[in-house]
């Protein structure tokens, strides 16, 4: 099955990013046929300053793969280096009814949210269609605020194909209602705009145990048991561990021996560990520029070669010469 993930390069990536939407993603690469790219005309839409959208977009890619995109099973290229989808977003828009596009949640927010509306970041959605249409996506892994945009994406293409035959095939969203949402260090839903996020790169173990220790947690005194259920840094900690394991962590909480500040030195040594190679592998890559660069442009390569293929259809549906 051909399944499509479109990566918003946004920063610095923290554990709710990483159990919500990158570990299923590593995962489905050993069991279909995975396409990954870096949406940065997307972010144009929102870029105030090209040296750091270069930035971002070659820091996203880094650490994608130090996390675990591997280019020799998945696809991996810039949407940039891939331009035929801009001709398939025009080709689309005749088909995007301005209602469609006004009925959009996204857009709608982020103009709530003081975003100047301009045309890019209205007919974002006919970019994103075009994006998916362009290599007949069939599963889209989406969060929930983006189920829309694949709903409009079937709607654009059945418009097109039902004008020119059947071109595009209808991609299908994939939520993981599995992926719970993880907290952040005051327990509400971790994100970077809470100011509440562990982020999975930090400098140093020490800048990382500093982070750990911020967890909110209550104040019962050392030699008390302490209660696990509601605790954050519990909930953060099982993210980490097998049945075993947290079963052992829950003995420790009730025997009243430790502290929360053991079991926060205990998390920081958890996700410490857990990142230890993908820390190793993000170095070797920040060190090796040019492979990161050889990996995005073999896979743009090979999406050149679906782009070209496609937009020839697509063109000669249309009565393009
Ligand atoms: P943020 O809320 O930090 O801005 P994004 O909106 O950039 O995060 O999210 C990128 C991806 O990570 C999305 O697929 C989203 O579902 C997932 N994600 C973000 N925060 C969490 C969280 N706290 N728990 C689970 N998944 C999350
Ligand atoms: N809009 C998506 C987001 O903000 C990113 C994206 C762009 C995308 N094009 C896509 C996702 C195509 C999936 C498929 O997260």
């Amino acid at each position: 099955m051909r399944v499509l993930t479109g990566i918003q390069a946004s920063g610095k990536l923290h554990i709710g990013n990483y159990f919500g939407a990158m570990k299923p993603m590593i995962e489905l690469q050993e069991k279909e046929e995975l396409f990954t790219f870096i949406a940065n005309y997307h972010s144009l839409t929102t870029s105030k300053n090209a040296n750091l959208l270069r930035e971002l977009t070659f820091d996203a890619a880094v650490d994608y793969l130090s996390l675990g995109i591997n280019p020799e099973k998945t696809t991996f290229w810039v949407q940039s280096d891939v331009p035929q989808v801009l001709e398939l977003y025009w080709m689309l828009s005749k088909f995007t009814p301005m209602g469609l596009l006004e009925r959009a949640h996204s857009y709608k927010d982020k103009v709530a949210k003081g975003i100047t509306a301009n045309h890019a970041l209205f007919s974002y959605p006919v970019l994103m269609a075009a994006d998916i249409l362009l290599l007949d996506t069939q599963k889209v892994p989406v969060g929930k605020d983006q189920i829309q945009h694949v709903e409009m994406t079937r709607d654009i293409a059945t418009k097109f194909n039902n004008e020119y035959g059947e071109i595009f095939t209808l991609p299908e969203h994939m939520v993981n209602d599995n992926v719970a949402t993880i907290p952040g260090i005051d327990g509400q839903k971790m994100s970077k705009s809470y100011d509440n996020a562990i982020d999975i790169f930090m400098e140093s173990e020490k800048k990382l145990q500093k982070r750990c220790n911020k967890v909110l947690s209550s104040s019962t005194p050392l030699g008390e048991p302490l209660e696990y259920e509601g605790c954050h840094i519990y909930n953060l900690a099982s993210l980490f561990l097998d049945e075993d394991r947290k079963s052992e962590l829950r003995t420790r909480y009730k025997s009243g021996e430790e502290g929360y500040g053991h079991f926060k030195k205990y998390l920081k040594e958890l996700i410490w560990e857990e990142f230890s190679q993908a820390r190793e592998k993000r170095e070797m890559y920040l060190n090796n520029p040019d492979l990161v660069k050889d990996i995005l442009s073999d896979g743009a390569k090979k999406m050149q070669i679906i782009a070209n293929d496609k937009m020839l259809q697509v063109r000669e549906a249309v009565g393009i010469l």
